[in-house]
């Protein structure tokens, strides 16, 4: 796992919104890996400002989001796909044909699930995955467990990423979906290139026991220790219980 820690949340953005400028620059038709979420909005505010001014082209790129709720029309403002739409594809110029999402309102789960692998899998699989981690170490909806999930699979949510996800469900967490389509822990760990983003000090554990705890599904963050191309990219208010040599390596 690389490390590089920035000063402000700011400053993080700027810092991956860059690298995929260039990664896209270097291959127009990169296929991404998406994440919701408070933390990567920066990037897509980023992002959106430089396709304004005709810095970035997403014209031949392709992205693949992480997850999306069950049972949730896509028209609702919770759903990711509204999430997506309304930070950086309302922004940017991308052939809606290259946006894939898991249909949450799908008549079978493991049959759309299947049809997601098979999607990312026809596009060439994923050159770069922006992640995100929950507070208790989760990723995608891979939440702690005794076991995990190889593939896209429809996830039960803990009431912890309920709360973190009442923003567009009036507050109320009860009113969140307790279930979710996710890619899978191996579907990640497919992905050419890894960048994990964590911001501020509640993320300071989660990213702590990612770096320097064991493998195991009780934080399924840590699995991407055994990647050979991670980049975590922290705030230094996330960054706070790593050792100093950690933090110094910005
Ligand atoms: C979102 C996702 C989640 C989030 C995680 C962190 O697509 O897969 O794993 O990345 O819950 O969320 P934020 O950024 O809101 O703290």
């Amino acid at each position: 796992m690389r490390l590089v820690v920035h000063r402000s949340q700011r400053d993080v953005a700027h810092a991956v919104a860059q690298r995929l400028v260039a990664e896209l620059e270097g291959r127009p038709s990169l296929v991404l890996g998406l994440a919701t979420g408070r933390t990567p909005i920066p990037i897509y505010q980023r992002l959106s400002a430089l396709a304004g001014q005709g810095r970035v082209d997403f014209t031949r790129a392709a992205t693949f989001n992480l997850d999306e709720f069950w049972r949730l029309p896509a028209e609702h403002p919770g759903s990711y796909r509204a999430f997506m739409a309304r930070h950086l594809f309302g922004h940017v110029r991308i052939p809606p044909a290259r946006i894939h999402f898991l249909d949450g309102m799908a008549r079978d789960a493991a049959e759309e699930c299947a049809r997601y692998e098979r999607a990312i899998a026809a596009a060439g699989g994923i050159d770069v995955q922006i992640l995100g981690i929950g507070a208790n170490g989760h990723i995608g909806f891979n939440e702690p467990a005794v076991a995990l999930q190889a593939r896209t699979h429809l996830a039960t949510l803990k009431p912890q990423t309920r709360r973190a996800n009442a923003t567009f469900f009036g507050d109320d967490a009860t009113a969140v979906p307790e279930q979710a389509l996710s890619m899978g822990m191996a579907t990640i760990l497919q992905a050419r290139s890894v960048v994990l983003i964590a911001t501020g000090r509640g993320k300071g554990r989660a990213v702590e026991r990612m770096v320097n705890g064991p493998l195991t599904t009780r934080l399924p963050a840590s699995f991407l220790q055994v990647h050979h191309d991670v980049e975590v990219v922290l705030d230094e208010a996330a960054a706070e219980r790593l050792t100093s040599a950690q933090r110094g390596r910005a």
